[in-house]
């Protein structure tokens, strides 16, 4: 019986081995880490899937938003003429047409002669605007201070010479003019086919005689100014005179400038009204005023000689396409940075004939592409050769699409 009573309580100390309970009180202790640290890992991945979420919330919002103004239909701008009542007006459109619409309740305090934004279809009057104070022209236009050297500029050296003399010349030495008694043209008229350079030679000018430089395009006036190409053409001058010395460099001239087939469409007289304005401010300034007009056109043949006539544009430079000198010129100013090896540039020009000096740049450019896919870090002849095909059929399909479009 003793003995049993032994063996038992032997057994049960080994049961309750104080050992054994440490042992197991460290495995639950690092079980308990352990889950403490998963916990830890979980709560951060919830942080940040909530912070994703609240970011993607606020781009959907941002998008949708983005979306409805992309669909909203643009706003006529109109004069307000009369107000018949509080729902009712009499607006007249940039054409000269009259309307009688409606007056959403929204619209407040709307007066004769305001300004206000109606619904292209239903001519509902939406908001009133203050055009004089939210017009703000330095929005419309490029003004910059360009970088464009006359070095950069290939072969056109007559044409180089003829522009420093009218633009460049009466901005920096005027005093040459009044010795003599003669007035300088107020700007030219660049003409050519385009890629030809005539913004680079604006540009080039505007460098040298450390002009502010107002780049204005004849045909976004035309489209993005209903009933207000007239007035941005008035600031365009006001700011040119502010900033002097200036060049207005107007590009695609002729889509202010066309000859003027009488059909009588609203955007017909609109663009008049532009055009008009654009003579006025010609007219208005001196010669030796330190702005100075350069326009640029590819299509002479459509342009209204209103535009041409003494006092105004009276200086014409034809920018031609370049003869194989030029070419060669061309390619050396887009090829001065180059990494170039065994190429011989004479040879690449007389493949050339008839690229435009944008289209031998497109060839450089291309031909630099061959060697980065082919992971040289030199571009060789054959580089140009392949560059040179695949612009000239690119250019082909482009003309055969205006042909045929
Ligand atoms: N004579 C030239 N010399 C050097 N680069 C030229 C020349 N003509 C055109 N280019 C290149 O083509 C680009 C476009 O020319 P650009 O002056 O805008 O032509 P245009 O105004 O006559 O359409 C220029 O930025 C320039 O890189
Ligand atoms: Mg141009």
């Amino acid at each position: 019986m003793v003995e049993e009573e032994i063996k038992r309580k032997a057994d049960y100390s080994e049961t309750f081995n104080v050992d054994n309970l440490e042992v197991e009180n460290q495995a639950l202790t690092n079980a308990l880490n352990q889950l403490e640290q998963e916990n830890k890992v979980i709560n951060k991945t919830l942080i940040r899937t909530q912070e994703e979420t609240a970011m993607l919330r606020e781009m959907f919002n941002k998008t949708s938003s983005e979306l409805e103004n992309i669909r909203k239909p643009s706003l006529l701008v109109a004069d307000i003429v009369n107000i018949i009542d509080e729902n009712k007006a009499i607006i007249k459109l940039p054409n000269g047409n009259k309307f009688y619409c409606y007056i959403s309740k929204d619209v407040k305090n709307l007066n004769a002669g305001d300004s206000a934004l109606v619904e292209q279809k239903s001519l509902n009057i939406l908001e009133k605007i203050d055009v004089s104070e939210n017009f703000d022209v330095e929005k419309y236009v490029i003004i910059e201070k360009p970088k464009e050297n006359w070095k950069d500029i290939g072969g056109l050296k007559e044409e180089i010479e003829e522009v420093k003399e009218v633009i460049e010349l009466p901005l920096k030495k005027p005093e040459l003019f009044k010795r003599v008694g003669i007035k300088p043209p107020k700007g030219v008229l660049l003409y050519g086919p385009p890629g030809t350079g005539k913004t680079l030679l604006a540009k080039a000018v505007a460098q040298s005689t450390n002009a502010t430089f107002i780049e204005v395009v004849g045909s976004e006036l035309v489209q993005k100014f209903i009933g207000e190409g007239a007035k941005l053409v008035k600031e365009i001058f006001n700011l040119a005179r502010a900033k002097a010395p200036s060049i207005v460099f107007i590009d695609e001239i002729d889509a202010l400038a066309a000859k003027r087939i009488e059909t009588g469409t609203s955007g017909e007289r609109e663009v008049n009204r532009t055009f008009m304005q654009l003579l006025a401010e010609l007219d208005g300034f001196k010669c030796l005023d330190e702005v100075k007009i350069i326009g640029a056109t590819n299509r002479i043949d459509i342009l209204d000689h209103a535009m041409i006539r003494p006092g105004r544009l009276d200086r014409l430079i034809e920018v031609g396409l370049p003869d194989e000198e030029g070419l060669l010129e061309i390619i050396k100013v887009h090829t001065k940075e180059m990494n170039l090896q065994k190429v011989k540039l004479k040879q690449l020009v007389k493949e050339m004939n008839d690229f435009s000096g944008a289209e031998v740049r497109a060839v450089c450019t291309e031909a630099g592409y061959f060697a980065i896919r082919d992971n040289r870090d030199h571009v060789e002849q054959e580089d140009f050769v392949m560059a040179i095909d695949k612009i000239r059929i690119e250019d082909d399909e482009e003309d055969n699409g205006a042909f045929f479009g």
